[in-house]
């Protein structure tokens, strides 16, 4: 797997505004989308392309095109959709994949109790979106589901991470690359992260 913490300046200097304590809902919004379009640059540049055909003004021309389906994007209830209208503005023609995941308060197990996955998910590149990878269980149990539905080639999307979500993923899905807006120090008791932006759906829906 490859771990890709986002090098961008952009990235860095859009997180560090996002971590303000008085940032208002909209401010959150405007910098969660510019964020997730930076990051879904990032995810996409090693989509393979292959030459076609194409009829130009000048004549008959080969040129690049994407070789595969266009991916889904797959947001985690509910702060992913947080990030889709950015994922959207790069990819606009993605099929969406909703799928939401809550913890049992019996097995304390995270379980889905809303999946809604595309047909051709066997075909397709997912990219899960989800701001925040904390203890990585909510990720974890998304990545399964998609794999158990056929789905072959996995990226996800985190504005921020711990490394704790981060190990979790690594070892049970080591194939599936994580592309990260920033890596943060550690988790708390309450499993928020440390320094981290608090509740990012929250922060999203304006339910503070
Ligand atoms: N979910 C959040 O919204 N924030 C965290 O810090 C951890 C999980």
């Amino acid at each position: 797997m490859s771990v890709v913490e986002s090098s961008h300046p952009l990235v860095k200097h859009k997180i560090s505004l996002l971590r303000d304590h008085n940032i208002s809902v909209k401010a959150f919004r405007e910098l969660a989308k510019e964020i997730s379009m930076l990051l879904t640059v990032e995810a996409t540049q090693y989509l393979p392309l292959e030459n076609t055909p194409i009829t130009c003004w000048s004549g008959e021309i080969s040129a690049p095109i994407l070789a595969d389906k266009q991916p889904t994007l797959v947001p985690i209830l509910r702060a992913g959709l947080g990030m889709l209208e950015g994922s959207l503005a790069i990819l606009p023609c993605a099929k969406i994949s909703v799928v939401g995941i809550q913890r049992n308060e019996e097995t304390l197990q995270p379980e889905s109790y809303y999946e809604n996955i595309i047909a051709d998910i066997t075909s397709r590149t997912a990219i899960i979106i989800d701001p925040m990878l904390a203890t990585g269980g909510t990720a974890l149990a998304t990545i399964d589901l998609l794999k158990s539905s056929g789905c072959k080639h996995i990226i996800a999307l985190f504005l921020v991470a711990a490394p704790e979500g981060i190990a979790l993923i690594k070892n049970a899905h080591p194939e599936v690359r994580l592309i990260i807006g920033a890596v943060d120090e550690k988790l708390n008791e309450q499993g928020y992260i440390l320094p981290g932006l608090g509740d990012a759906g929250d922060k999203i829906f304006g339910t503070l």
